[in-house]
């Protein structure tokens, strides 16, 4: 473990330099920083501004700006799900229709008979090629799945449903004539799990709800601690690695945290989404979504398909965390919510993350050595990435590693 060193950085305020170089005291060897002059395109230069990192000394304007649409190929990204991609219409192809039939399901009760290996190649497969799959049988009784639904669709009704008819009216979301950019229609509250918990702050829970989602983010956060661990073993890394990647360096915990939604029918599900296209920042997300009304859709080489609704079953994903972490070789894909016409789609997703002040970098197990040529995705503190993904989460995921990338490259030198 070296020290990186402390020094003068001109262009970065003396406050954003203190908070990272206390961020960065201990820092892995590899993370020697050995670039001094990075060209980046007009994108990444704008997204350095976000950081208030745009006059770092050494990033300067590529002559030709590539566009991001065609950039992925040699960069980041560069696979299925990248948003770079061309993205086909919503009609209702036969690819599409068979896609869904192949859409990944994963026994988990299989992991302890004679299927482990197959099971365990499904999640390969499903982890490298489509970013999504479907676990059934993951330990989560039938029962505490009911409970949680009944009271989620109750709470909605007393406490969120009238409040969303007035966001509506005061948006004017009732009958829109364009395509709508900036909102989607879906009512939510967050509930924090971990560092700390808020699940008591958290208004008009009653106490019967706020423990069953209690002991519900218990089970989610074993049950996301249990795949990381699948995860690692289909990736070589040893046993633990990602949950300890996660960890932040103070709190020794992962961010931990429940997006509770609910998508009420919707006039215009063409002029208006559920929500926006985006990949996930985080690390891995499961989400117990609504057995029977659907909406949400993943994109696979270049079509929007349809997570088919499954009663009981946890749908997991990866967050753009994961992609940093295996370099690329799992990565994290755009997914979206259609709102429906009819029925509310209930939602609720838990977000396993990394801590704030956590370090995140590709695996050494995973960066190939021997090829010069290949893309290293970048190291950051989880915290700067999480500033950067604020204002820009509907937006291509891409740009953002090339702004972490710009932003490692122009640290503080390492001493050697
Ligand atoms: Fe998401």
């Amino acid at each position: 473990m070296k020290r990186i060193q402390k020094g003068p950085v001109r262009g970065i305020s003396l406050k954003l330099q203190e908070e990272r170089e206390r961020r960065m005291d201990f820092v892995p060897d590899e993370f020697a920083i050995k670039t001094d002059r990075i060209e980046v395109d007009k994108e990444t230069i704008d997204l350095l501004a976000y950081l208030g990192m745009s006059e770092l000394p050494g990033i300067v304007l590529k002559k030709e700006t590539p566009m991001v649409s065609t950039s992925i190929s040699g960069g980041f990204g560069g696979g299925r799900g990248g948003s770079g991609r061309r993205i086909k219409g919503n009609n209702p192809l036969s690819s599409k229709q068979r896609e869904m039939e192949n859409f990944p399901l994963v026994n988990m009760e299989k992991l302890n008979d004679a299927e482990r290996k197959a099971t365990m190649d499904k999640i390969k497969d499903a982890c490298e090629n489509w970013g999504f799959f479907e676990l059934v049988n993951h330990g989560i009784s039938n029962e505490m799945l009911d409970t949680v639904e009944r009271m989620t669709k109750e709470h909605y009704k007393k406490c969120m449903e009238q409040r969303f008819k007035e966001m509506v009216t005061a948006k004017a979301l009732e009958d829109v004539k364009t395509e709508v950019n900036n909102v989607d229609w879906e009512s939510t509250f967050f509930i924090r799990h971990l560092p700390n918990s808020n699940i008591s702050e958290i208004p008009d829970l009653d106490d019967e709800y706020r423990e069953v989602m209690r002991d519900f983010a218990g089970k989610l956060e074993k049950l996301a601690e249990e795949l990381l661990d699948l995860l690692c073993e289909n990736l070589g890394l040893e046993k633990g690695y990602l949950k300890k990647a996660f960890q932040g360096s103070k709190s020794k915990a992962p961010n931990f945290g429940t997006k509770v939604s609910n998508y009420p029918p919707c006039p215009t599900p063409d002029l208006i989404k559920g929500l926006r296209a985006h990949t996930d920042a985080g690390g891995i997300i499961l989400l117990f979504q609504d057995g029977k009304v659907s909406g949400l859709q993943l994109l696979k080489d270049g079509e929007w398909i349809d997570v088919p609704p499954m009663h009981h079953s946890i749908v997991i994903n990866l967050g753009d965390q994961i992609e940093v972490i295996t370099n690329g070789k799992y990565k994290s894909v755009m997914h979206r919510v259609i709102a429906q016409t009819n029925g509310t789609r209930m939602s609720i997703a838990s977000f396993y993350n990394p801590g704030n002040d956590a370090v995140i970098y590709p695996a050494k197990k995973l960066v190939k050595e021997e090829s010069e040529n290949e893309q290293v995705y970048p190291k950051f503190v989880f915290d700067d990435y999480m500033k950067l993904y604020a204002g820009l989460k509907f937006q291509a995921k891409e740009p953002r590693f090339e702004a972490m990338k710009a932003a490692e490259a122009c640290s503080p030198a390492a001493t050697p």
